[in-house]
């Protein structure tokens, strides 16, 4: 399946919104990883941070999809994690409970003592990881990606997923230093994307997994600003960006355009109404990842769902609202890759 002949243009040319050479794009997030028979065989042999540091590894990763599939993108293999990681923050992922860091950040002089200056040259990894993955994948689009700061502030200040309890509380105790945290974040992560573009990425992603996590005017008044200035910075480096917003539905409108051509839309929201809001701008996304559960026909119904709120527009990246379930079967990623094949 591998050698995709017109899926770099197709995706490109949909997130950019010109024209291309005919046909949806497909991807699915977390294309790589526990739903595939062969990933679980790599993984038994090597602990997931092993897996991310090694760029070869890294690459049979991402390719694994991509021959079972007729994927127009592949996304490089890493975590939005490597970030908080390479500023020693201590990351550890313990089985059956994600992740977790031993040095959280819990005051301001923890603040204050992060090494942000080595963060690119540790960091090195990914953007070899990138630059095997441009060269075994070239009729692909490649993707990179990063978390977006609220996030990575999410896990650096509470120390492991759950309910952000104790970063939401440092975020209302703390604003002022919560802001230049939330600041260098940006500037590290518009660095990382960047560098992975100058690798070979065509494109890049940034997740904002927890945006959901703050209501909308703090949001609006603490994160955004830092979403802006690495849209800025993107759209400086001729850089297309993707911006995915989870549980955040009502900002999208906010954010979205300017330094980001596409935003990628969770199944919470409605996708007409985002369009309305953001007329001629790239969706991606909005399908239920529970939906691959349901079987063919569901799966289809879902697909033509997403192509009839998008009245057919060829600037639409079929995609899941938010990254594949580990217990997915293989055979369904074929069916909404089909399903998106057949479509007028
Ligand atoms: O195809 C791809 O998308 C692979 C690249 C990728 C991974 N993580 C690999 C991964 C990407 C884009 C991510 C992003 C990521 N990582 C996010 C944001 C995306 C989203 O889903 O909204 C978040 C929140 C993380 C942090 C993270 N990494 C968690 C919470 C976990 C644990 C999940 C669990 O159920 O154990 C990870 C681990 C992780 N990252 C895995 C993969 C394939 C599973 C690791 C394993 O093999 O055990």
């Amino acid at each position: 399946m591998l050698p995709s002949t017109h899926g770099r243009a197709r995706l490109l040319s949909a997130l950019t919104g010109q024209a291309g050479p005919g046909g949806r794009p497909v991807w699915l997030m977390r294309q790589a990883g526990r739903f595939l028979p062969e990933y679980r065989e790599l993984r038994s042999k090597v602990s997931f941070l092993e897996l991310v540091h090694d760029p070869a590894l890294c690459t049979e990763a991402a390719l694994q999809p991509l021959r079972r599939f007729d994927l127009d993108a592949t996304i490089v293999f890493s975590d939005i994690l490597v970030i908080p990681e390479a500023l020693e923050l201590g990351l550890k992922f313990v089985a059956g409970d994600g992740p977790s860091f031993d040095r959280p950040v819990r005051t301001e002089a923890d603040v204050a003592a992060l090494p942000w200056s080595t963060l690119a040259s540790r960091l090195q990894y990914v953007y070899d990881a990138v630059a095997q993955l441009r060269a075994a994948a070239s009729g692909h689009a490649v993707f990179g990606f990063a978390g977006a700061p609220w996030t990575l502030f999410c896990y650096m200040v509470e120390g492991e997923g759950g309910d952000f309890a104790h970063a939401i509380q440092f975020a209302q105790q703390y604003p002022d230093t919560t802001r230049r945290l939330l600041e260098s974040l940006a500037d590290a992560v518009a660095d990382h994307l960047i560098a992975q573009s100058r690798a070979g990425a065509d494109a890049v992603q940034l997740f904002d997994t927890w945006a959901g996590r703050l209501d909308r005017s703090r949001y609006m008044e603490l994160v955004a600003p830092g979403l802006r200035r690495i849209g800025a910075r993107l759209e400086d480096a001729a850089i297309p960006g993707v911006l995915f917003l989870r549980g955040a539905g009502d900002r999208i409108a906010d954010l979205g355009g300017a330094g980001f051509p596409c935003v990628s839309v969770d199944a919470t929201t409605d996708l007409a109404a985002v369009l309305r809001a953001l007329p001629g701008i790239s969706t991606q996304g909005n399908v239920d990842p529970t939906v691959l559960f349901n079987g063919t026909e569901a799966i289809h119904a879902a697909v033509r769902g997403v192509y009839e709120a998008t009245g057919g527009a060829d600037n639409h990246i079929y995609n899941l609202g938010h990254g594949l379930l580990p217990t997915t079967p293989p055979a369904a990623v074929g069916d909404f890759v089909q399903a998106v094949r057949s479509l007028s």
